[in-house]
């Protein structure tokens, strides 16, 4: 049985203290519901007041970082490492978001060091992966997810993919308003299921938990997480306000 996973992005919104006050009214609304695995993604600045927050206030929600650099340390200006995530509190990091690829020039090779080093220390990536809206007319919607996917997860072992979350964000339903529909969604996320058991085997790739992410709200998030490939939701602009990501939360 796969555990739901819901994510929220907040991306390069939201202040350290409006971060904290965020995640108590969310708190607030979804204690005792463990239906589903919860993250908030806050800005790396955030990191250290958001965890402190939740260890003083017993608060089960995941955190995780938007980025990291793949090395423990060096000279990379402007870098975070992993081991200064784990050690700001985080549990999880998203990887390869379209953002980083499409604005910062991020490519599938950087995705998977990210993801192997993310593994090694014991931080859960989610990763990434999601086609233009050129791409999907012209066709290559599965030739790109399949091409990310294998490069993003090569050379991991069968016993590590399971830890890792797959995100499909079709580029063209990320704060467009536009969600996939639910059976578009279903598609993608099925293929890239199959394509994990061609590279990892059924077993793994039945393990491994893939969210939809693209303008999810609350009253489109029951039907997309009904699709069978479909295990959670990374969500940006419904995430920022913390009633309506509750009602994203318990959407069953
Ligand atoms: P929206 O939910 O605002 O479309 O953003 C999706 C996203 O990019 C989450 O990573």
């Amino acid at each position: 049985m796969r555990k739901p996973i819901i994510a929220g992005n907040w991306k390069m919104n939201v202040l350290p203290g409006q971060a904290v006050e965020l995640v108590r009214r969310l708190w607030a609304d979804i204690s005792g519901y463990d239906a589903v695995e919860v993250v908030v993604c806050p800005p790396c600045v955030d990191l250290p007041a958001v965890s402190e927050f939740m260890r003083s206030g017993d608060i089960r929600i995941g955190l995780g970082a938007q980025n990291m650099h793949w090395k423990e340390s060096g000279a990379f200006t402007g870098e975070v490492s992993p081991t200064m995530l784990l050690d700001l509190g985080a549990t999880h990091v998203i990887i390869g978001h379209s953002e980083r690829r499409q604005l910062f020039g991020e490519t599938d090779q950087g995705v998977n060091r990210k993801v192997k080093s993310a593994l090694s220390f014991g931080l859960v990536p989610i990763m990434c992966v999601g086609e233009t809206l050129k791409q999907r007319e012209a066709g290559e919607t599965e030739g790109i997810i399949t091409g990310q996917v294998n490069c993003g997860l090569f050379e991991l072992g069968p016993e590590e993919v399971p830890t890792v979350v797959v995100a499909y964000e079709p580029i063209w339903a990320i704060g467009t308003g536009k969600a996939a529909t639910a059976g578009d969604a279903q598609e993608v996320t099925g293929m890239i299921r199959s394509v994990l058991s061609g590279q990892f085997g059924q077993q793994a790739a039945e393990s491994v938990r893939i969210q939809y992410g693209g303008s999810v709200k609350p009253d489109n998030v029951s039907e997309i997480m009904s699709m069978p490939d479909i295990d959670g939701a990374l969500v940006g602009g419904a995430s920022l306000e913390a009633d309506v990501f509750a009602r994203i939360v318990k959407f069953s």
